[in-house]
């Protein structure tokens, strides 16, 4: 194969046939082709796009780079969601024990935090002892007995996407509707799924700023996924403020146990339940009378049990109002009611106190972020959040920040939208 005239052919707008897009892809995984191209190729893929006929190739070649789950058969449907990132989204950590313990099988491959954006598998590990390597069969035997297994990709599962994401993180080349379609859902039909409800963000905090882009992306995925034999919908969601009151790692974690034990944001209930509303035999009064039950609190434990954590020390944190070295409330001069609080200065605070990553090479603090983050329309009479840091310094350059993510106005704004709409 000449993989410049490759480049230079979809640099030109051109098509690429299946057959070519499975050997490029199996030579990138065999490193016969270097970085550098890829990386051009990618780049003309952002700008040139690709058709309904190659973002399939591209999907089932980065698929078949790796193992397809085989789940023993079983009367529980495999389902998954995913979203595709935002910020103090905690959704998978309480979705995927409700999901088990509603009658469905969940292997959840998550990722890390990208950008502002934070990562499932960031969050867990910040619980002691937890591990998130998982082998594909250890994954399949968790899920076969407990319903739920929470992992992160693995050199088994789609490996051409943990290299080509690498790779897109770093030239620019990530806001493509082509190549998150086929990065999401190669992981995603790895696992062998039933059915997937995706999570499909826009605004200032996600990788998709406005509706209409996230609308063509969900459209994307559910065209491909449907042609895959994946029952899929998608809801569309605001990401121009935060989910729930809490960023960063375990703040998040904690936020998603007293979700668990019914003391949560209300904004994380009506996305959860509507995530389980999509999936095939459920409805949204049986997803919320399981939550109440307590049983998926108790679902939770038990995976936190499987993937090694120690419970006494999870527990003890959890009983801590901070575990960060500097916690400080913000607040501003102003009073009224809330309008605006900013998810992507949110994100780049969270990040910047060192819960987030700068380069790929950066060290996770699980501990720092922000919590009791007030939401729009409330009034405000008093902190703004409180910053959990890890110096006096950190916490003073949140604070300087934090001043231009709050907006303050004397009366309230119009409702607040979360889900604006649902595609099937
Ligand atoms: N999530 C993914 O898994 N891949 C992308 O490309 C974007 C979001």
């Amino acid at each position: 194969m000449n993989f410049l005239s490759l480049i230079e052919h979809k640099r030109d707008g051109g098509e690429l046939s299946s057959e070519v897009i499975d050997e490029l892809i199996k030579a990138y995984s065999s490193d016969s082709i270097p970085d550098y191209q890829m990386a051009a190729f990618l780049m003309a893929v952002n700008i040139r796009g690709m058709s309904t006929d190659e973002t399939r190739a591209l999907t089932l070649a980065m698929r078949d780079s790796g193992s397809v789950f085989q789940f023993p058969e079983d009367e529980r449907p495999i389902v998954d969601k995913h979203s595709t990132g935002g910020v103090g989204d905690k959704v998978s950590l309480v979705l995927a024990p409700l999901l088990a313990c509603l009658g469905y099988r969940v292997p959840m491959i998550s990722g890390r935090g990208l950008g502002i954006t934070g990562g499932t598998l960031d969050k867990l590990e910040s619980i002691p002892g937890f591990s998130t390597q998982l082998s594909v069969d250890q994954i399949i035997a968790q899920v076969q007995s407990i319903g739920v297994a929470m992992g992160g990709q693995t050199a088994e599962i789609a490996p051409a996407d943990q290299r080509l994401y690498a790779l897109r993180d770093v030239t620019g080349t990530v806001p493509s509707i082509p190549l998150i379609t086929a990065s999401i859902l190669s992981k995603k039909l790895a696992e062998g799924l039933d059915a997937l409800v995706m999570d499909v963000k826009y605004g200032g905090a996600a990788f998709m700023r406005e509706r209409d882009e996230a609308r063509a992306l969900a459209k994307t995925i559910l065209v491909l996924a449907a042609e895959c034999g994946v029952e899929c919908s998608a809801l569309l969601t605001d990401m121009n403020t935060p989910l729930g009151r809490a960023a960063g790692n375990w703040l998040e974690v904690k936020e998603s146990v007293m979700f668990l034990e019914g003391n949560g944001p209300v904004d994380l209930e009506e996305l959860v339940i509507s995530c389980a509303d999509q999936l095939p035999g459920c409805n949204a009064e049986r997803a919320s009378a399981e939550l109440e039950s307590g049983r998926p609190r108790e679902k939770f434990t038990e995976l936190l049990s499987a993937q090694g954590a120690d419970l006494v020390a999870f527990e003890t944190k959890l009983k801590l109002d901070s575990t960060a070295p500097v916690v400080r409330e913000f607040s501003k001069r102003e009073r009224g009611y809330l309008a605006r609080c900013d998810a992507r200065v949110i994100g780049e605070v969270v990040r910047d106190l060192g819960g987030g990553r700068q380069t790929k090479e950066s060290k996770i603090h699980p501990d720092v972020g922000l919590d009791r983050i007030l939401k729009p329309n409330e009034p405000v009479n008093g902190p703004l959040c409180r910053i959990h840091a890890r110096s006096e310094e950190d916490a003073d350059i949140a604070e300087e920040r934090l001043m231009s993510a709050f907006e303050i106005l004397d009366e309230k704004v119009g409702q607040f939208e979360l889900i604006s709409e649902i595609m099937r």
